[in-house]
């Protein structure tokens, strides 16, 4: 049986060009909003909707967290209820920089870590320790890339031969591949 508590109800937005709309969205399903160019949907979700739970969500900080955050106003809507977290996710390319996750790139990194600096041990002066990008704060074993590059040294090597034999197993470095390459060039 459906509540209330399964819709996100918005009463009377009149956000930009949008007159008095009121309206129930479904909530764990997914909406989708289409429309001639124009007709408010980024009015509703982002200017209204998405603001509205961004101030909700900035109020529950402290006084302190809350001058690192955006003075949000509140939207041009009576009330909106029911309105959990929201993310914003643009579309956008992906870069392949080594160090964006979901988490930096959905920018939910962002309330994770204050989180995390709200709920664990204060150190103080010690503000990058919930960064993994920083030095300070990354993992000194893998420098917060959460993955190690190293060499296998036995598949690497064959301890019971010398160089000239072939000990270098990995098929560009072999001893013969080299010497080849050597005796190519001087010819
Ligand atoms: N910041 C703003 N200030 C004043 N008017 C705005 C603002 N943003 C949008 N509008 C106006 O509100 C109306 C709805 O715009 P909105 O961007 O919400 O439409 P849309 O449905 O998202 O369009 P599109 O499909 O092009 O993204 C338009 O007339 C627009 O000019
Ligand atoms: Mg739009």
């Amino acid at each position: 049986m459906s509540t209330t508590k399964d819709f996100i109800i918005v009463q009377n937005a009149h956000t930009n060009n949008l007159k008095n709309l009121s309206l129930e969205i479904p909530k764990h399903k997914v909406v989708a909003f289409t429309g001639v160019s124009g007709s408010g949907k980024s009015s509703l979700l982002f200017d209204t909707i998405y603001t509205e739970a961004q101030r909700q969500l900035i109020e529950t900080f402290s006084t302190f967290a809350r001058t690192f955050m955006p003075k949000l106003s509140r939207p041009d809507v009576d009330d909106i209820l029911n309105l959990s977290t929201s993310i914003v996710i643009d579309q956008k390319k992906m870069g392949n920089n080594l160090r964006s996750t979901v988490g930096t790139v959905t920018e939910v990194n962002t309330y994770l870590r204050l989180l995390y600096s709200r709920i664990g041990k204060p150190a103080i002066g010690a503000s990058f320790l919930f960064s993994f990008n920083h030095p300070e704060g990354m993992c000194e074993h893998c420098n917060g890339l959460g993955k190690k590059a190293k060499i296998d040294l036995d598949l690497f090597l064959d301890q019971e031969k010398s160089i000239r034999e072939g000990a270098i197993m990995h098929p560009h470095l072999r001893w013969a591949v080299l010497w080849k390459r050597s005796s190519t060039s001087v010819v």
